[in-house]
Formats: structure tokens, C-alpha cells, sequence
């Protein structure tokens, strides 16, 4: 095997030349990062027929790439912790012996790459060189990845410097799964239709996916790497790896405020990492500025406070939804240089997507490559279809976004979707009722995948499909985190999504939850009076900035009520999780649950500001 001179770490060139050996490709290419490598594999996949070029008037340097219809997303019934023993990986968690798997995965990877080149991609998750980063080297045969990981990650012949002889890097082998035998012509998004795999060996800090070229799949620095096997190493290290987007708020006086925050999937995640604050709040000088929109990575600082960098280097959003009005931000980020997957074509060679525009074009060809119009009834975007965007495109990116030491993080913020029960904002009393509540967070089911739509699915911290260890540890090292930092930050519950009787949003959402992150951010300040309710502190309705919105003291009661008699089938609700990681549950959150239980029923039926204290029941 020949290897590029700057390669001298003597684990890299021993797992590459074992890799290359078992794969077989026909050629073995050693990426450098640079826009001419980026080019000339756009390049060859226009011609491959793999990707089509946008209308460089409409949308300059962009792409449209179309799946597999079989590969449209990330399986979580195929992804694996093969840890050592079943007990690590947790009842959250898919589990096989790792010997085993192994044995049933190695004839896959066995001759996969035939016809093929392999792509040897170093990778810095964070900015390169930073204290809070780490190296990966993915192993690829798919060029779409590589280009992908261009945009997602730092990829760099600089890498190897980095590492020297002897540096830690994660190895993550990725295939589609699909060899060439000669002469065979091939598609234009091969993969396995039948077989996936993706698979982490947390001992080994590794990572082995087999048979997708989408997302989560195959893009092993985001993922398998920065969740999976980035929360193995940090709680080894004693640092979070977190499902978080990272904002800044800067209020009028200049004073910036950093807070993370966790949504399960198809909650407007990226729509809160970039967003435009009212007009009121805008003329008086208030700025929101984004830091990341998926990953934080965060580490305690020795005046133990949190910081938090974003590993990443793009956004591979969802874009259908997205338009001018709801996150003018991330139309601006993917207006050029981006990779769109998914998404209809226009006749004059621009994008669509569901949502983007009020009115459809009256002819588009779908993501499936057919013709489509209004009339079609089937949606002309797939509903998982993405761009892959670089970060530094985004406006309101923040100027501190690649700051190698992190931003100073001082809330965290958790929100699932719960038309009922669960009110727009509270805070947690202390940082042990904040781990319970971001361990209980739910949210309703938007896809039919993952079990019936409108079900509450537990999501704790929004990390059920991201977890790389025992769900309970986790929420263990959580507690134990939070009791070395002399300033931890502030925990919050939030809800954009409850409904009236009428099964109407209450709250308007998008740009007004700048009203909610203003009291957040007050409150870490210390300015803000609260309420205290059964179940954390909250803002009553004059705590609230209201310019600029009709928004009355009624519905802001409503939205705000703590309904006793679902707070407590909620809460009893959370058993089932609980009983599910009962092995390992923290105490602490027995009994906080406790705790609550017996504020709910010392409290009124229906818990409102400035309601009657009704009798205590059963005094
Ligand atoms: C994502 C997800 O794609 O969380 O970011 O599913
Ligand atoms: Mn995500």
C-alpha cells in the first residue's frame, strides 16, 4: 500500500492497509480537503448521473442528489452499541456480543468495495487543534459522503499533522454495499436495498456502517461519532456530548447570554438555533446568534462553568417546512454551495420542497424523478429530505462560533411536542429536578415510523436513538456532572406546541419564543421574578415581554395551567421508562417523582396564577 508521506501514524496505516484488504476496492484515495477535490467529485458525479446541477442563476454551486427510495433516512431498528457486555448498551439500545457481530459483519465487508474507490477521509469534529475537538477517519466508497463530510466536518491533509505518530482518531468504515462486478453499469445512488447495518463498538472508540448513503447513516462524524461515541469518551473524560443546538442572545446593551438546547426530531430545532427575534425586539437592539444547530459538545472550565463548542461545520437540516417566513436564516445558508437530497426540482433548475412557498409550482419533477403537479396527491419532496449547508453561509452566525475554547453555556433548555399538559416555559428548581426533567421529556409522534402518530414517545434529552451507553448511567453521569460545577447552568422546560379545544396552536411560536428566551435569559441573569408551581418556576404574564403581539392574560393562563389530574397520569407515566432502566436508575430521580407527585396534589385541581389555594385533599 502506498501512503501519502504525511501519514505517519502507524495505527492509521495498519487499519487502513487491514481495511483495504478486507473491502478490496480497485483504488484507494487519501482526501485533502481542498474546493479543487470538493469540484472535481461533484464533477464526476453530474456525469455519474448522481447528481444534478442547479441553475447557477437560481441557486450557484448547488447540487440535487435523489436516493434509493429504500434510503431515505436513519434506521434505528438497524443501529447497534455493541459493547461488551448487553447491560452497558442499555434496554434503549439495539445489543449484540461484538465478537459476533463482527463475525456476521465481516462477510459483508468482505470484497464490498469491488469496482470501487475508497475514500480516506481525516476529519476534525470541532475546530482543528481545539482542546474540546477530536479525529475521525471515515472510510468511505461513496464520493457523496465525502462531499457531504466537506461540508459537515473540518476535512483536512492537515489532520495528520495533528496526529502525529500517535494521536487518538476514531475509525469509522462505512460501505453502501454495493460492489461493481466488471462491466456492471451502475445507479445512481447505490446502496443495499436489504441490508443495513450501523454499528458502534464503544470499547474500541469504533464505527462499522454497512448498506446506506444517507445522513446519519453514513456521514459518521455526526451521529455515530459526535453523540454515540463522543458520550462514551466524554463521560470517560468528563465532558457531555449532546443532542443540543447552541444560540447566543446579545440584549441591547451588547451583553450575550449562551444557552443549549434539546428537541427530539420534527421540533423546529434548527428554526430556534436561527431565530429572527419580533420587530420591537429587533429595533431595541436584541440579537440572536447561532453557535450550532444539532451537536454540542461541552466542557467544564476551571472556574467551573460549562463551555460548549459545535463539532460540526454545516447544517444537514430537514427542508421541507422551511421557508422565508419560518427561518429566513436557513434559506439564506442553503441559497449556494449546498448539497440538496431529496427535494423536487423546479422547471427552471431551482428547488422545492413542501412548505416552501404557499402556492406549488404547477409542474415539478419529484424526488423520485417523475413528473409532478398539484394534482399528483403525493408529496413532491420527500418529507426527510435535506440540505447540506455550509454554517459559516448562515447570516446570524455567531462570531464566537469557532472559537476553539467554546462559547459559556448558562441554560440549557429542554422541549418536546405536547399539544396538552405541558406548559410554554418553566424552570427547574435545582439541577437534580432539571435532570428529571429532561430524563421524562416526551414528545408526539409526527411519523408513522416510529409507532402510532400523536402517541407521546419518551425521549429523554432527546437522546433515545443517540445514546451509546445505558440510558440510566447516562442520566447518572448527568447528575454527577452537574454536582462539580460551582456554576451549573439553569435547566428549562419548554412547549411550543399546545393546543387549544379546538386543537389550535395556542402559541405563535418561531420568532415570539424570543420572549420565552428572554425570560430564560433574565432569569440566569437573576432579574426575572417567577411563580413557583408545583412542578418549577415559572413567568406569570407581566413577566413576559409582550410588544408587538395580541397576546391576552386568559391564554396565557391557559397556556401556562398545570392541570393536576394530567400531571399526574403524566407523571405516573414516566414509570414506564423508569421501570424500563431500573437496573441503573438514579434515586435521585425516584424520588423527585415524589416530590412532584405530592406538590401536584397540595396543589389546586387546575394550578393558575393568582388561582384559589382549593383544600388540601385528605386534610
Ligand atoms: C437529525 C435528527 O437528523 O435528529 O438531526 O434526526
Ligand atoms: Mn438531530
Amino acid at each position: 500500500m502506498n501512503f501519502p508521506t504525511n501519514v505517519k501514524h502507524e495505527k492509521v496505516r495498519n487499519w487502513v492497509a487491514e481495511m483495504v484488504a478486507l473491502c478490496k476496492p480497485d483504488q484507494v484515495y487519501w482526501c485533502d480537503g481542498s474546493k479543487t477535490e470538493y469540484d472535481r467529485l461533484c464533477e464526476e458525479m453530474v456525469e455519474a448521473g448522481t447528481f444534478i446541477r442547479l441553475n447557477p442563476e437560481k441557486r450557484p454551486g448547488c447540487f440535487l442528489a435523489r436516493s434509493d427510495p429504500s434510503d431515505v433516512a436513519r434506521v434505528e431498528d438497524r443501529t447497534f452499541i455493541c459493547s461488551k457486555s448487553k447491560v452497558d448498551a442499555g434496554p434503549t439500545n439495539n445489543w449484540k456480543d461484538p465478537k459476533e457481530m463482527k463475525e456476521e459483519l465481516i462477510p459483508l465487508f468482505d470484497g464490498c468495495m469491488k469496482g470501487r474507490t475508497m475514500y480516506v477521509i481525516p476529519f476534525s469534529m470541532g475546530p482543528i487543534g481545539s482542546h474540546i475537538s477530536y479525529i475521525g477517519i471515515e472510510l468511505t466508497d461513496s464520493p457523496y459522503v465525502v462531499v457531504n463530510m466537506h461540508i459537515m466536518t473540518r476535512v483536512s491533509s492537515k489532520i495528520w499533522d495533528v496526529l502525529g505518530e500517535d494521536g487518538e482518531f476514531v475509525p469509522a468504515l462505512h460501505s453502501i454495499g454495493a460492489p461493481l462486478e466488471p462491466g456492471q453499469k451502475d445507479v445512481t445512488w447505490p446502496c443495499n436495498p436489504t441490508t443495513k447495518y450501523i454499528v458502534h463498538f464503544p470499547e474500541e472508540r469504533l464505527i462499522w456502517s454497512y448498506g446506506s448513503g444517507y445522513g446519519g447513516n453514513a456521514l459518521l462524524g455526526k451521529k455515530c461519532f459526535a453523540l454515540r461515541i463522543a458520550g462514551v469518551i466524554a463521560r470517560e473524560q468528563g465532558w457531555l456530548a449532546e443532542h443540543m443546538l447552541i444560540l447566543g442572545v446579545e440584549d441591547p446593551k451588547g451583553e450575550k447570554t449562551y444557552v443549549a438546547a434539546a428537541f427530539p426530531s420534527a421540533c423546529g430545532k434548527t428554526n430556534f438555533a436561527m431565530l429572527v427575534p419580533p420587530p420591537a425586539f429587533q429595533e431595541e437592539g436584541w440579537k440572536v446568534t447561532t453557535v450550532g444547530d444539532d451537536i454540542a459538545w461541552l466542557k467544564p472550565g476551571p472556574d467551573g462553568r460549562v463551555y460548549a463548542i459545535n463539532p460540526e461545520a454545516g447544517y444537514f437540516g430537514v427542508a421541507p417546512g422551511t421557508n422565508f417566513e419560518s427561518n429566513p436564516n436557513a434559506m439564506i445558508s442553503c441559497a449556494k454551495n449546498t448539497i440538496f437530497t431529496n427535494v423536487a426540482l423546479t422547471d427552471d433548475g431551482d428547488v422545492w420542497w413542501e412548505g416552501m412557498t404557499k402556492t406549488p409550482p404547477a409542474h415539478l419533477i419529484d424526488w423520485k424523478g417523475n413528473d409532478w403537479t398539484p394534482e399528483t396527491g403525493q408529496p413532491a419532496a420527500h418529507p426527510n429530505a435535506r440540505f447540506t449547508a455550509p454554517a459559516h453561509q448562515n447570516p446570524v452566525i455567531d462570531s464566537d462560533w469557532e472559537n476553539p475554547n467554546g462559547v459559556l453555556i448558562e441554560a440549557f433548555i429542554f422541549g418536546g411536542r405536547r399539544s396538552t399538559v405541558v406548559p410554554l416555559v418553566y424552570q427547574a428548581f435545582n439541577w437534580t429536578y432539571g435532570v428529571y426533567l429532561a430524563a421524562t421529556m416526551g414528545s408526539e409522534m409526527t411519523a408513522a415510523a416510529f409507532g402510532q402518530v400523536g402517541k407521546v414517545r419518551r425521549d429523554p434529552f432527546a437522546m433515545l436513538p443517540f445514546a451509546g451507553y445505558h440510558m440510566a448511567s447516562y442520566f447518572n453521569y448527568w447528575l454527577r456532572f452537574g454536582r462539580q460545577l460551582a456554576y451549573p447552568p439553569r435547566i428549562f422546560g419548554v412547549n411550543w406546541f399546545r393546543k387549544d379545544e379546538n386543537g389550535k396552536f395556542i402559541w405563535p411560536g418561531f420568532g415570539d419564543n424570543m420572549r420565552v428566551l428572554k425570560w430564560v435569559v433574565d432569569r440566569v441573569k437573576g432579574h426575572a421574578p417567577s411563580s413557583e408551581s408545583p412542578i418549577g418556576w415559572m413567568p406569570r404574564y407581566e413577566d413576559l415581554d409582550w410588544r408587538g403581539l395580541d397576546f391576552s392574560k386568559e391564554k396565557f393562563n391557559e397556556l401556562m395551567a398545570i392541570n393536576r389530574d394530567q400531571w399526574v397520569e403524566e407523571v405516573m407515566s414516566h414509570e414506564e421508562l423508569f421501570a424500563k432502566l431500573y437496573d441503573r436508575l438514579p434515586k435521585e430521580l425516584i424520588f423527585i417523582r415524589e416530590l412532584i407527585l405530592s406538590s401536584l396534589w397540595r396543589s389546586p385541581e387546575k394550578w393558575q396564577f393568582q388561582a384559589e389555594v382549593a383544600a388540601v385533599p385528605g386534610e
